[in-house]
């Protein structure tokens, strides 16, 4: 039987994590943060102070990842048996994840990982590619995006709120860099799948976009 899946892919800080788990909360289908899996290799580098530019030695650590998952309120993903959940949020984390995502060999064996999530009696799946490449006959997508400068200040309070000192400026810039790497890279660059629902959230609250999401599943 086939497994029904929602993809939510769009550029970070858009909303989709928070979209993402409450809609895969309601449904009572698994929920994918595909984002995780690119930021955890981002920390194995990191933890083995691995060269940016050593394609193959990325490449052999991608292949040897072990990674587990648990979701309940909250996800919590461990790297060879180690918690690294308090790190995966990290702006380096993130920076290391998006110049390591553009290369195609690390995608390539990223992929497999990805569609294990698949299984009954659903999945939500979070990213930038979920609709146009790991998942692309999904029978539902949404690209949900929103401003760069509200993304940032959407960033820049929940930094804030975590007692982290924050510059806005710096986070809008740090949020373009990143949407050109993700959007201007070869393999699997961040777009709208053609089916998508387009869904900018700039101006919309969390539990609207549920709603809206919601709709296109019933
Ligand atoms: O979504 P999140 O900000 O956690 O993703 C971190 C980085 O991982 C992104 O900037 C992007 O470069 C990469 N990524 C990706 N494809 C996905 C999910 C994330 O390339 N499906």
């Amino acid at each position: 039987m086939t497994v029904p899946v929602l993809t939510i892919d769009g550029p970070s800080g858009a909303g989709k994590g928070t979209v993402s788990r409450l809609v895969a909360k309601k449904l009572g289908w698994h929920y994918l943060d595909s984002g995780s899996i690119y930021r955890s290799l981002a920390i194995a580098l990191l933890q083995q102070l691995v060269d940016l530019a050593d394609e193959a030695e990325i490449i052999k650590i991608a292949q040897n990842i072990v990674l587990e998952f648990e979701c309940n309120d909250d996800l919590i993903v461990k790297l060879h048996g180690e918690n690294i959940t308090s790190q995966l949020g990290l702006e380096s984390t993130g920076k290391v994840a998006s110049i390591v995502a553009a290369l195609p060999a690390v995608r390539s064996v990223l992929l497999q990982k990805q569609k294990d999530f698949l299984k009954q009696p659903g999945l939500v799946a979070d990213g930038r590619d979920m609709g146009t490449v790991v998942f692309p006959d999904a029978q539902n997508k949404v690209f949900l995006t929103a401003s760069a400068a509200e993304r940032a200040r959407r960033r820049y309070k929940q930094l804030i709120e975590k007692g982290i000192d924050a510059n806005l400026s710096n986070i809008i810039k740090e949020i373009e860099a990143r949407d050109r790497r993700d959007m201007e890279r070869e393999t699997a660059p961040l777009v709208m799948a053609s089916d998508a629902l387009y869904i900018d959230s700039s101006d919309m609250s969390i539990d609207a976009v549920i709603e809206e999401v919601l709709g296109l599943i019933h």
